[in-house]
């Protein structure tokens, strides 16, 4: 519920100082947008006149971001894709090339935390993979498009729980391995943690 109150308090913050800007005529991808402050951004893009295509990896959740958004008089589309899959990464910058059009503005929004041990299909880290790697891969993939639609803008939303850690162990990250491991808590911990980590500053 705090957490309800504190976005909605941002929502707020959000619509004062956007008082008067227009986003009309601007295509944002947005992922993450399917719930959370992704969410909240995302309805608010969209009133002040923008498209947004909204990335989530939950197809219910995403089209009903899509009808909420619509529902203010937005424009939006739902594209699904899991932002830690590689494969599911390059379909999704293939649709949104095959679409035409300029991409104004990428914001990565997708992320959060996950069981330690998790793994891509790949056999890379989930976390790191999801909160890192898929966002990376996206950018370059429509680095073209981005650099054609100047002055476009890639927005990535970080965390400050990087200061925490003290070394992290990037060859782990993006090596198979088994999935899923059984972690205690301090162990789920210390690999949250690490998922937050890199490229930060050291
Ligand atoms: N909230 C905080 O206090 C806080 C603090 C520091 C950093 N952050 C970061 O800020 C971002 C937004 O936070 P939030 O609290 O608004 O998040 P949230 O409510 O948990 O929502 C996460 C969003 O990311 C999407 N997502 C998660 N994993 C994905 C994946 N593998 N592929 C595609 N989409 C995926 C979810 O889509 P589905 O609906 O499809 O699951 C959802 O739209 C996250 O990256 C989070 O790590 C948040």
């Amino acid at each position: 519920m705090r957490a309800e109150e504190d976005k909605a308090a941002g929502l707020i913050r959000i619509r004062d100082a956007a008082e008067g800007w227009s986003m009309k005529g601007k295509t944002v991808l947005f992922t993450g947008a399917s719930r959370g402050m992704g969410r909240f951004a995302a309805i608010e893009l969209a009133r002040l006149g923008a498209e947004v295509l909204v990335v989530g990896h939950n197809q219910a959740r995403g089209a009903a971001a899509v009808e909420a958004i619509r529902g203010t008089g937005g424009s939006a589309q739902f594209l699904r894709a899991d932002m830690g899959e590689a494969a599911d990464v390059c379909a999704l910058a293939a649709a949104v090339l095959a679409r035409g059009g300029p991409v104004d503005v990428l914001i990565h929004s997708a992320g959060g935390l996950l069981p330690a041990g998790a793994r891509t299909r790949e056999g890379v880290d989930r976390g790191f993979a999801q909160n890192f790697l898929g966002a990376f891969l996206l950018t370059r993939l429509l680095e073209e498009r981005l650099l054609a639609s100047a002055p476009a803008r890639v927005i990535a939303l970080g965390s400050s729980a990087h200061k925490l850690v003290k070394a992290a162990d990037i060859d782990a990250l993006l090596h198979p391995g088994p999935a899923a491991l059984p972690m205690d808590a301090s162990q789920r911990g210390r690999y949250q943690m690490r998922s937050y980590r890199w490229p930060s500053s050291p």
